[in-house]
């Protein structure tokens, strides 16, 4: 028999070693496009994905400094935290179309195996970087909580989508222009192209959270913007801050009716 997508999703969950994570996830979307998964969901995801031995993870309190902002290891040690979020990502793309995919049609496991292919991508070119400035993934310690989002919203697929694509994601449309600016101004033109590139990508990720949390909610009749605030309210611990980049939230569905009655400044 062929092999299934849950089976897919799956098997990228359980690759620890990052290269094999990326190899299978690029497998899952490729197989997944041609025809070659048949569309059952026959096993369940992992509570938690395969984790390689290094990075070490620390809880955000004891993360340490990341030195000056224009300096070398302060910028190696952005790009390894964006290395570490892309690899999180992977694992969180898999997961929703594993998790869930059984429940929505076959475009909703269309879109997150395009997404899962791009948070491969993302994470192969940012160790690529780090690789260029003579150091690499999992050189550094990383986040340890990155998973808890996904836990918290283990049973209702329109939380999942509130709080990852449409909150976590979102997030990183806010912040990744000044991340660029930064980079410009330090010289390393490659990382801000790089970054440039991952933020166009990273529209379209919410943008695809924003049609299947819609989709959650028009069948339940509920009105996607007040239903998101619900969730939102329900299962993410932290707080929705300003500065917002409006424009490519609006972008990507994720208009200004949602986020500003619950932003705190
Ligand atoms: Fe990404
Ligand atoms: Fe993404």
């Amino acid at each position: 028999m062929r092999r299934s997508v849950a089976e897919a999703a799956r098997s990228v969950l359980l690759a620890a070693d990052p290269s094999a994570k990326v190899k299978a996830a690029r497998a899952a979307a490729r197989d997944w496009r041609c025809g070659r998964l048949d569309r059952r969901f026959d096993v369940a995801m992992p509570d938690q994905p395969a984790r390689p031995e290094r990075p070490e993870l620390l809880s955000p309190a004891r993360m340490p400094k990341r030195g000056r902002a224009g300096s070398e290891r302060g910028r190696i040690a952005t790009l390894h935290a964006l290395a570490h979020i892309e690899f999180a990502a992977i694992d969180l793309a898999f997961d929703l179309i594993g998790r869930f995919g059984d429940a929505f049609p076959t475009a909703f496991v269309d879109d997150w195996m395009r997404v899962g292919a791009e948070e491969a991508m993302h994470f192969a070119l940012l160790a690529r970087r780090l690789r260029a400035l003579g150091t690499g993934y999992g050189d550094l310690p990383a986040h340890g909580g990155l998973w808890e989002a996904a836990e918290a919203t283990t049973q209702d697929a329109a939380a999942r989508l509130a709080v990852v694509p449409m909150v976590l994601e979102a997030r990183g449309l806010d912040v990744t222009p000044a991340t660029i600016a930064h980079f410009c101004r330090a010289g390393d033109e490659r990382s801000a192209a790089l970054l440039t590139r991952i933020l166009a990508d990273e529209v379209r990720h919410v943008a695809a959270g924003v049609r299947w949390f819609r989709f959650c909610c028009d069948a339940e009749r509920f009105d996607a913007a007040d239903r998101w605030r619900v969730l939102v309210g329900l299962h993410f611990r932290g707080a929705i801050k300003p500065p917002f980049n409006d424009s490519a939230r609006g972008a990507a569905g994720l208009t200004t009716e949602f986020y500003s009655p619950l932003a705190v400044s």
